[in-house]
């Protein structure tokens, strides 16, 4: 089956999504991130828009907290209709497999329960701050391939992870345990405030099974020919 770039929506308004998903045909049914910024604005209602119009939804808002709280906001989220969803691996095995539950049992019967994926170190920590402000003094890779791990064995999805990471997870856990990976670019596209980089036929071929792209799509002039091309170097089209 063809598979779909996520296209990251971080726009700051409802409007601003709408004006922008104007620009796709309507039979595209899209898998679009959605994140703190926009959720905590307009909340649920955007989410049952996007659902409405067949979109399908990553509702990104890195959940972490103690795990019977974890379990019942899950509930809720599933509830939402949501494809995939994640929590920090830093909140435990226990809060981990909390997360899990609720979002079996917020599931309406007959409907999949949405994916479930792990942030384990952000790419903004750098192994300095992880030493300094975690006191977790083993080298960063070590930390994210323990964290996926943990996720796993918690019975999670995947994780969210750089693209240079994906090799060394799925060897540390298993080929189908999901490595979404953002930090993706076209070849020849605007770089942005990104570090470490990849374009989707690399992605694909060190496995990566999702990756998300933002700007080079949403600030594209031409929203979906950048979509379509992104989409076919993902499959491996050319
Ligand atoms: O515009 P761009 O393609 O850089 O957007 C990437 C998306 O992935 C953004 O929503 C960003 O917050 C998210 N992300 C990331 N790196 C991570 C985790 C999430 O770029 N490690």
């Amino acid at each position: 089956m063809e598979k779909r770039p996520v296209i990251a929506l971080d726009f700051s308004s409802k409007e601003a999504i709408k004006t922008f998903l104007a620009q796709f045909p309507a039979e595209e049914k899209l898998f679009v991130k959605i994140g703190m910024e926009l959720f905590y604005q307009e909340g649920p209602s955007i989410v049952h828009e996007l659902t409405a119009d067949g979109h399908d939804v990553f509702l990104d808002l890195k959940l972490h907290d103690i795990p019977n709280t974890v379990k019942k906001a899950m509930k809720g989220l599933a509830k939402l209709g949501v494809r995939m969803t994640n929590v920090h691996a830093a909140g435990g095995v226990e809060m981990m497999k909390a997360a899990k539950e609720g979002l079996t049992e917020g599931t309406a019967e007959g409907k999949a329960v949405p994916d479930l994926i792990a942030v384990t170190q952000l790419t903004s920590t750098s192994e300095e701050q992880m030493h300094r402000d975690q006191l977790i003094q083993v080298p960063l890779k070590e930390s994210v391939v323990h964290y996926a791990k943990c996720a796993q064995e918690a019975g999670l999805d995947g994780v969210v992870c750089s693209a240079l990471e994906v090799e060394m997870i799925h060897n540390a856990t298993s080929d189908d345990f999901i490595c979404l990976t953002p930090g993706i670019r076209p070849k020849g596209a605007s770089v942005g405030d990104q570090k470490r980089i990849m374009d989707p036929q690399q992605a694909r071929k060190i496995g990566s099974n999702y990756i998300v792209v933002g700007r080079p799509i949403t600030q594209s002039e031409t929203p979906y020919e950048s979509y379509l091309q992104i989409k076919k170097e993902w499959n491996g089209e050319e």
